[in-house]
């Protein structure tokens, strides 16, 4: 028996990227993302920019994700939207303009947690991509977030660890702009880091308790040996980026690593999954794969276009919650802030 085809779109507006995606049965057929260039000059995310900038992009957006899926916008069977956490502005475009569309349709809205999201894009059906079994740990770490959560069912999620002060992204980001690099700086360090040495300049490692993490440390550390160096050699930075970005991407995924594997210890659960923009990088992939057989861990690791921000991910919850029934009322509010255990 052929199973019925049931599309949902999906629209993310959380912080910078304008995304909107079709879904169908778990399929994705569109993910489209317009990124905000605006940002890159400031070194970071200008709230009152971004905002504006969804506006603009929001209609064209969505329209080119509805075509790319090929289908007609009558056919979808909801809208699943962000509601949280993000940027409170750039949330209540997303959320305004899925509320309109969904009365226009007379179909349901379903809200999603972005955080969830980033977890439960691994439920997204692709080729060669194995889905986590449950119970697993997720490491989240993205430009806001730096968390190891335990995945008990696709809607039961607990943090059992997270950062005290900045997250890994914000870490990466305002290590770059030390260094003069735009924004985000993550991508690329992440590149620069490849062509060095990573035991070049040693950092120290935060000592924080338990399964926690603390990376404000780090990024003074960072900035005050930089400032040295240039005082003494105005071109260190030019003559050494190779070897500065793959010495911190060394420290910072080392760092991850080491808590993963007390979080392992701890629960004695062995899948692990990535998520969140960092989850991109070169490194930690490469980290978790190469250790996958010592340690006796089975790895998820997600396809690139679904670790950044993206409306796949929000669409694939928006799914999920579909088969559940879980229909959200137009009177659901946008929220800055949001527990991944929120639904
Ligand atoms: O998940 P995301 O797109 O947005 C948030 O929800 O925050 O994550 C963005 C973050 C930025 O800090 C960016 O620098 C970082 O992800 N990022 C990377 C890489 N690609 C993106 N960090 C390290 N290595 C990468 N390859
Ligand atoms: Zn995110």
């Amino acid at each position: 028996m052929k199973t019925k085809p049931i599309y949902i779109l999906g629209i993310e507006s959380s912080c910078d990227d304008t995304s909107a995606a079709v879904i169908c049965n778990g399929k994705i057929l569109s993910n489209v993302v317009a990124n905000q260039e605006i940002h890159a000059k400031y070194g970071g995310v200008v709230p009152e920019l971004a905002s504006r900038a969804h506006q603009q992009n929001i209609v064209p957006v969505i329209h080119q994700a509805i075509e790319q899926a090929n289908i007609d916008k009558k056919d979808l069977n909801a809208i699943a939207f962000t509601r949280g956490p993000g940027l409170m502005g750039s949330l209540l475009v997303g959320t305004s303009f899925a509320k309109s569309l969904s009365l226009a349709l007379n179909i349901p809205l379903i809200a999603v947690n972005h955080m969830q999201g980033h977890v439960l894009a691994h439920f997204i059906e692709e080729e060669n991509q194995q889905k986590p079994p449950f119970p697993f740990l997720c490491l989240t770490i993205s430009g806001g977030h730096t968390q190891i959560v335990k995945i008990t069912n696709y809607f039961t999620m607990e943090v059992i660890g997270e950062t005290l002060d900045d997250a890994v992204g914000e870490a990466y980001d305002k290590s770059a702009k030390i260094l003069g690099l735009p924004y985000p700086g993550g991508p690329l360090i992440d590149s620069y880091a490849k062509l060095g040495n990573p035991k070049a300049f040693p950092f120290t490692k935060p000592k924080v308790d338990g399964l926690n993490f603390s990376f404000s440390g780090l990024k003074t550390a960072i900035l005050y040996f930089i400032q040295k160096k240039v005082k003494e050699n105005s071109k260190f930075i030019e003559e050494n980026l190779h070897d500065i970005c793959a010495s911190i991407q060394y420290t910072i995924v080392q760092i991850l690593f080491n808590k993963l594997q007390k979080a392992v210890q701890q629960t004695e659960i062995k899948h692990i999954a990535i998520a969140g923009g960092v989850s991109a990088n070169s490194e930690i992939r490469k980290v978790l794969k190469s250790n996958e057989e010592t340690l006796g861990w089975t790895t998820y690791i997600p396809k690139f276009e679904y670790t950044t921000d993206n409306a796949g991910m929000i669409a694939i919850v928006g799914y999920l919650k579909y088969l559940e029934n879980d229909f959200s009322k137009d009177t659901t509010a946008a929220t800055a802030r949001l527990k991944v255990s929120e639904n």
